[in-house]
This record gives C-alpha cells, sequence and structure tokens, in this order.
C-alpha cells in the first residue's frame, strides 16, 4: 500500500464527520447477527443467576414469549440451555434423550407459537444432565468417548424431532459430527444444520454459565481432557477442518474475545461459516464493570461484537442480544 505523503494525504479528511464515517465503514453490526442463547427451568418463575446481572432462568412459557419478542426486534436465532432439577441428573444422563425434557419441550412450545419464523439451536452435550457434570460419560475418574457418542445420537435425534433447526455439539468427543449426521440423514431429518463447536477451549470463562445450569458444584476435575488447550491455535483448525468433513455446516469458536485469533485465522484460512460465542464470563465481566460505572456497556458491547464482525465472524451467541436490539431501536433498558 503506498500513499501520497501529507498533506496530499490527511486521513482524518475520512473521521471528520458522522456521515463520513458511516460511509466508509467496513464492517457493521446487524442485529441479524446475533443468535440469543436462553436459559429455561422447569419452575413457573423466572429465576436471577447471581453472576449474570440481567439473565434469567425462564419458565417455559416466558421463554416462548422471549422467542416471539426476538422476532419483532428482528433476531432470527436463539439457542436454549436448560436448567436441569437436580434429581433428573444421572451417571447415564438418560434425561439428554427424553422426548419430554426441558428443552424439547421448550422447542415444541416455541414451534407451536412461531412456527419457522426463528431457528432454534440446541446444544448436544450431556453436561446439564450428569450426574458428575461432564460433557461425556464419567466412568472410574475419565470421560470416556465411544460410550457418549451412543448417548449423542440420541439426544440429537430427540432435539430433531421436537422442531431444533440446529445442533450444535459442543461436548469435543472424537467423532460426534459423523455419527450425528449419519443418524440425522437415516432418520429423516438430512436438512438440520450442525453448527459445531469445534474450536472450544477449556476456559475459566465459562464460570457464571455453570452456576446458571447448576453444573459447577456437580464437577469433578478439569474438562481439560477433552476441551482444548488455550496454548494451541494450529490444533483448533485440525478440528475445524475435521468437522467439516464429517458433516459440519459451520463452526463456533468458544470462548470469544480472547480467541479472536481463533475466528480470523478459521474465517480466513478455512472460509466456513465461523460463529463466535461471547460466553458467560465475557458477558459477566463486561456487566461488572459498567454497573460499576468503571466503562460505558453499551459501547463496550458493541465495541466487542464489532471486532468480531472484524475478525470475519459471521455472527456471534451471545448474552447481549436482546440489550443490542433494544439499543439499536432506541429502546432504553
Ligand atoms: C458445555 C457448555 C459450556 C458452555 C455451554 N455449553 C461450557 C462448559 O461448561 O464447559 C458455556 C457457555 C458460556 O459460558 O456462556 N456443553
Amino acid at each position: 500500500m503506498n500513499f501520497p505523503p501529507f498533506p496530499i494525504h490527511r486521513p482524518r479528511r475520512l473521521r471528520a464527520r458522522g456521515a463520513i464515517r458511516g460511509l466508509i465503514q467496513e464492517n457493521n453490526l446487524m442485529i441479524s447477527d446475533l443468535i440469543w442463547p436462553i436459559f429455561v427451568t422447569e419452575g413457573s418463575q423466572p429465576e436471577s443467576i447471581d453472576s449474570m446481572d440481567g439473565v434469567y432462568c425462564l419458565p417455559i412459557n416466558q421463554a416462548v414469549e422471549a422467542a416471539s419478542r426476538a422476532i419483532d426486534w428482528g433476531l432470527r436465532a436463539i439457542a436454549i440451555f436448560p436448567r436441569v432439577t437436580p434429581e433428573l441428573k444421572t451417571s447415564g444422563c438418560e434425561e439428554a434423550w427424553n422426548p419430554n425434557n426441558l428443552v424439547n419441550r421448550t422447542t415444541r412450545a416455541i414451534r407451536k407459537a412461531v412456527s419457522d419464523q426463528i431457528e432454534i439451536m440446541l446444544d448436544v452435550a450431556l453436561d446439564p444432565y450428569n450426574a458428575d457434570g461432564h460433557d461425556g460419560l464419567f466412568r472410574n475418574g475419565e470421560v470416556i468417548n465411544d460410550a457418549t457418542l451412543e448417548c449423542l445420537e440420541k439426544q440429537a435425534l430427540s432435539h430433531a424431532e421436537s422442531g431444533a433447526s440446529i445442533l450444535g455439539p459442543s461436548e469435543m468427543m472424537d467423532g460426534r459430527i459423523g455419527r450425528i449426521r449419519a443418524v440425522l440423514e437415516s432418520n429423516g431429518y438430512p436438512d438440520v444444520i450442525i453448527f459445531s463447536y469445534s474450536a472450544k477451549y477449556n476456559s475459566a470463562f465459562y464460570g457464571p454459565f455453570r452456576e446458571a445450569i447448576g453444573t459447577e458444584q456437580l464437577l469433578r476435575g478439569s474438562k481439560a481432557s477433552y476441551q482444548l488447550d488455550a496454548s494451541n491455535s494450529d490444533e483448533a483448525l485440525r478440528m475445524v477442518q475435521r468437522d467439516i468433513m464429517e458433516g459440519a455446516d459451520a463452526v463456533i469458536i468458544k470462548p470469544g474475545l480472547p480467541y479472536l485469533d481463533l475466528c480470523q485465522r478459521v474465517s480466513r484460512e478455512v472460509q466456513i461459516p465461523t460463529f463466535a460465542y461471547q460466553v458467560s464470563g465475557e458477558y459477566a465481566m463486561i456487566k461488572a464493570a459498567s454497573k460499576r460505572g468503571w466503562i460505558n456497556g453499551e459501547q463496550a458491547v458493541m465495541e466487542s461484537l464489532l471486532a468480531f464482525k472484524r475478525a470475519g465472524c459471521r455472527g456471534i451467541l451471545t448474552y447481549f442480544a436482546p440489550f443490542v436490539a433494544q439499543w439499536m431501536q432506541g429502546i432504553e433498558n
């Protein structure tokens, strides 16, 4: 790149006014870029989450209302996570593929109310249902891969049957995408989309989420034997490549901002639709600092979301989605 010297070249000309800045913007955040993760509960009242100010676990009827509101705001997708009652958590994780489990019932209720106006994404992983808190079956102190795959097949099928249009396998077992793709294909769900959490790191930023779904207390040991190590980036590229070969339609990088390098590498080098998950700990940090008046929350959120667009992400899963929707419509929170 060659530019003439000052004063022929005065870059500030293009920054002088809002109108000209808007005209030359390289990236834009649109509400339709966002996927809104919502939590649901068996209870009949919304339940707060200590570490996630402004986020609630919603009873099913309120989750349906949230989905309708999301559509009115222009959001195109939600992801549903369950706070499963402790009695339903077992070491066999059977509740994960119960056709009447919390997420399946919520999905059916939302589909009934709003049909296919919104994409509904469900996680494929055992942790909300696991008495051991892990994403896979935990036997003799280890998370075992191949037996977990059979659970994931059943779980994925039950979610497709309930009306989920996107599945998000997030448990980092080997071979899962191929097995889930095959089960969908052979049971009449060839069009169900897989957003694979290909690059899911072993991260401290998941803390508030684990409080929200009640796995924090149960978890024995760490998830380091299946989630990626923060030291690595080539390994994430290999996981993305592998998941594409097994049938993933898009991939997710998780967490978000601490792994922005991966967002850029994957979207540039692999050219598959790449999404980032701005996870619970990222949400909590921005909320906590803005609540104390240490940063401007709205600006910090918009800036962080634009960073993902700049890095090449097609979209972002973020708990800020409903706030962003309201800011964009000029509604005060
Ligand atoms: C696990 C799962 C996690 C999140 C969603 N599903 C992470 C974990 O507990 O290891 C975290 C999302 C967040 O922190 O917002 N299946």
